[in-house]
């Protein structure tokens, strides 16, 4: 059985859905005379952390960029690398992710990602189905426009199949279709090592999300930075384009 929870520590204002685009790596190694490989390997240990400093603070939903639709021009060595990092990644922590009650998804495009990654992708997710204490999505080969690209091409194939009329169609249609169809939109999006640009994650379900962009590097942030930043949020005013009470 998943551990207790502890008390909500932000007091149910706290932001249910985070997401975080995790930068710096390459610096991080960089700055140490190391290759970008060991920087990402270190960024891939702060991960467990944070999943685990959720339940604590109210945060139910975790939503992490690991690889992006544009990473591919990252040259091939790095590239191969962090591939075989996600299969290390997946294969070690399985039990642990599972033991912990955490659920995990994917979303992206798996076809571009070779077969025996797209195979631990699906156990994974099949083995930590029942879980619901924490919901992890990890983003691999993710971009925004091309998950909104991907949903239309199947929104239009059910419109041309007669199964959608295109005159229901309205803002609630697309996001039926996203690979985020059975999560909330986070409520904040964080972004690490000082860089203050969005590089197509998560582009419509962001909409109203409030940002957090922050000079410390991935492999330095840490559950107490984390519980700091979700901790401030609860005492933010979302108006989501009204006016205040
Ligand atoms: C950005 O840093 C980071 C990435 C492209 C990879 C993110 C991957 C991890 C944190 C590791 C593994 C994650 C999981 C789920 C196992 P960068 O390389 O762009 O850094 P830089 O901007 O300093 O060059």
């Amino acid at each position: 059985m998943a551990p207790k929870d502890k008390t909500d520590r932000a007091g149910g204002r706290g932001p249910r859905h985070v997401a975080i685009i995790m930068d710096g790596n390459g610096r991080w190694a960089q700055a140490r005379g190391r290759p970008r490989l060991f920087g990402h390997h270190a960024g891939a240990k702060r991960v467990r952390e944070i999943v685990e400093a959720c339940p604590d603070l109210g945060v139910k939903y975790l939503t992490i960029f690991a690889f992006s639709t544009e990473n591919w021009k990252r040259t091939q060595v790095e590239v191969a690398g962090l591939m075989s990092l996600f299969r290390r990644y997946i294969t070690k922590e399985a039990r642990a992710l599972k033991a912990e009650g955490v659920r995990v998804r994917f979303i992206g495009d798996r076809v571009r990602l070779d077969k025996k990654l797209q195979a631990l992708m699906d156990e994974l997710e099949e083995l930590t189905a029942g879980n619901d204490r924490v919901h992890l999505t990890i983003a691999l080969n993710y971009g925004g426009r091309d998950e909104v690209a991907r949903a239309t091409k199947r929104l239009a194939q059910d419109v041309a199949a007669g199964r959608l009329d295109p005159e229901t169609v309205d803002e609630e249609t697309l996001p039926k279709y996203l690979d985020t169809c059975v999560l909330p939109d986070p409520d904040l999006v964080i972004r690490t090592s000082g860089e203050a640009r969005i590089s197509n994650f998560l582009l419509w379900q962001s909409a109203y999300a409030e940002y957090e962009f922050i000079d410390t590097l991935w492999p330095d942030f840490s559950a107490q930075i984390f519980a700091d930043l979700v901790l401030a949020y609860g005492t933010r005013e979302r108006r989501f384009g009204g006016v205040k009470a």
